[in-house]
């Protein structure tokens, strides 16, 4: 019996899995990126912004203010960063009240 269902190991550097990229970003922004205190919400944003702010942080000049962002960002490739962008403006800003079990 083969064990079906492992995927190639390391068959492209380029794979990454979105959700666990975007795991990381809960532990400040929340779960899904609906923060509950100081640190900005990021669910829901459009695409196009989140992926701007990312970029800014990822640049060699972040933005004024910029305490930790910059430095998270900073290995991330062009892909992820539109991932993390498309991953994040597709969940919805606020969550319903009842139906969130996904
Ligand atoms: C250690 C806490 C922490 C983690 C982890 C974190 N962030 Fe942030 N994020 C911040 C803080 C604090 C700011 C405000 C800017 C700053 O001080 O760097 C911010 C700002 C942002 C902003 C801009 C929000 C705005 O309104 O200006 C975006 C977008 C963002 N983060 C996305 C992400 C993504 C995507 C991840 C996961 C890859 C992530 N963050 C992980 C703390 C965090």
């Amino acid at each position: 019996m083969i064990a079906s269902g492992l995927l190639p190991a390391a068959a492209e550097p380029s794979t990454f899995d979105v959700t666990v990229l975007a795991a990381t970003c809960a532990n400040c922004h929340g779960t899904d990126g609906r923060s509950p205190g100081s640190i900005p919400s990021i669910a829901g944003r459009p695409e196009t912004i989140l992926a701007a702010q990312l970029n800014a942080y990822r640049s060699d000049t972040p933005p004024a203010g910029t305490t930790i962002m910059n430095r998270l960002v900073k290995n991330f490739d062009d892909a992820q960063i539109e991932a993390l962008a498309r991953h994040f403006a597709s969940i919805k800003a606020t969550q319903p009240k009842e139906a969130a079990s996904k």
